[in-house]
């Protein structure tokens, strides 16, 4: 095949930083110093955990947002508004329910200043390109999900991008409609049907990104930055099965499970152990379990477990993150494997658990240890969740800092570390023997 590739740069981010103000006044900073390029003839794609700012760095290139400083060059010009040539697809479709389908794509051309005769024309000929035909009067409601995003994708199209941008746009939908949806974009891409020279497409499915992508760019959390890259060397069409596939698929989940070594020097790192991930106890009882079980003897190949456990990205890493912090498990090239104290966790009956768990809560959590010395030190024993809270507002959003304290409060109750009344929002000493079930 005919290669796509130039070299010449469709797109140039620099070092863009991006923070939003919370509620406080405070900043929450949620890009750090991205830069990144695509050259025409390129698929990227961006691959993320939820919250990493994937939405966000979209938004700014696309110029709905504005960086808080750095640059997006396109076309080699400064974007500082809505651009012409870039198009997006959304993983909620985004489209009008009171407007037909053939309506719905006219309206990516609405901004363009193109009479009505020449838009029907070009809106008709998308849907056709899209496997629409036959659905231009037909509402949104009436249609699949995976019809819907034709229209989210003919909609974009229609504008013949030159950079095409898509946000999660294949994860709404259920996964034979997504691979079909995925194998006739990459047939217009390859066939070039659509004179689009770049996509960079927004992702937290590592299988998707390795189907798709000459190229990964892995962005890391709190704040956003780039961790790695790697290239995906595979022609198209690719199989899902082949060894090659697999060790990259391999490689990628490796490149994500790396714990970002010691960021020392930057005065807005969170230290580790207060940036709990949401791991529910019974789901990480589960989890060691499983690994514990014969199929995998103490160590696993992460995207089998993955597949096995019937996990995605979304639900697997943070169960791995939180084995990881307490001492339970590592995560090592691909791979996760039980430390002696994870199996004796598997061991253990009931009792014995919580048991083990409160001491490695004690040694590894410091957000827990912290609440425990708080209340310790308070007349009658007493703290309320709030103050917890504005000191973790200090390092994440208001938003996050709750979720790391109810990580923080469910595994302390399980732990009998201490109480918490819920009602009222106050952390305890109160029957921190009482086992609860909830
Ligand atoms: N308009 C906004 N105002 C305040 N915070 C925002 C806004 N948009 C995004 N954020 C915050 O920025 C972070 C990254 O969000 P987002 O870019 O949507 O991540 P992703 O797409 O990777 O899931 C999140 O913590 C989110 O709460
Ligand atoms: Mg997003």
């Amino acid at each position: 095949m005919e290669t796509l590739h130039t070299g010449i740069d469709l797109l140039t981010l620099t070092n863009i930083r991006k923070s939003f103000k919370k509620s406080g006044g405070e900043e929450h900073l949620v890009l750090d110093g991205v830069s990144l390029t695509i050259k025409e003839g390129e698929i990227v794609a961006l691959l993320g955990r939820s919250g990493s700012g994937k939405s966000t760095l979209l938004r700014i290139i696309s110029g709905l947002a504005q960086p808080g400083s750095g640059t997006v060059l396109y076309g080699g010009k400064a974007v500082t508004g809505p651009v012409k040539g870039l198009a997006m697809v959304f993983q909620t479709f985004a489209l009008f329910p009171w407007f037909t389908v053939l309506e719905n794509v006219e309206l990516g051309l609405d901004a363009m200043g193109i009479h009505h005769a020449e838009q029907r024309r070009r809106a008709l000929a998308a849907i056709d390109l899209i496997g629409l035909d036959g659905f231009e009067s037909a509402y949104p409601k009436e249609l699949s999900g995976g019809m819907r995003q034709r229209v989210g994708f003919a909609r974009a199209l229609v504008v013949e991008p030159t950079l095409l941008l898509m946000d999660e746009a294949f994860s709404a939908l259920d996964v034979l409609t997504a691979e079909t949806l995925r194998t006739d974009l990459i047939e217009l891409w390859l066939e070039r049907r659509i004179p689009t020279k770049g996509i960079l497409l927004v992702s937290h499915n590592i299988e998707e990104a390795v189907l798709l992508a000459d190229r990964i760019v892995i962005l890391g959390t709190n704040p956003g930055t780039i961790l790695a890259e790697i290239t995906i060397p595979l022609a198209h069409p690719r199989d899902r099965e082949a060894p090659t596939f697999r060790q990259l698929v391999d490689k990628v989940y490796e490149l994500m499970t790396k714990r970002p070594r010691n960021a020392a020097g930057k005065s807005e790192a969170v230290p580790l152990s207060y940036r709990l991930p949401t791991a529910p106890i019974n789901q990480l009882a589960g989890l060691m379990e499983a690994l514990a079980g014969e199929i995998y003897n103490g160590r696993a190949d992460l995207p089998e477990l993955a597949d096995q456990m019937g996990f995605g990205v979304e639900e697997l890493f943070p169960l791995l993150e939180a084995l990881e912090i307490l001492a339970f498990a590592r995560t090592e090239g691909g791979d996760v494997e039980l430390t002696p104290a994870g199996q004796s966790y598997v061991n253990a009956d009931i009792l014995q658990r919580k048991v083990i768990f409160a001491e490695h809560l004690i040694r590894h959590v410091a957000l827990a240890t912290h609440i425990r010395h708080v209340i310790d030190e308070r007349p009658g024993n007493r703290a309320k969740e709030d103050r917890f809270l504005r000191e973790l507002e200090d390092f994440f959003s208001e938003d996050e800092a709750e979720r790391v304290l109810q990580v923080a409060i469910e595994w302390g109750r399980y732990a009998e570390h201490f109480a918490y009344e819920e009602g009222a929002g106050i952390l305890s000493l109160e029957n921190p023997g009482k086992i609860d079930n909830g």
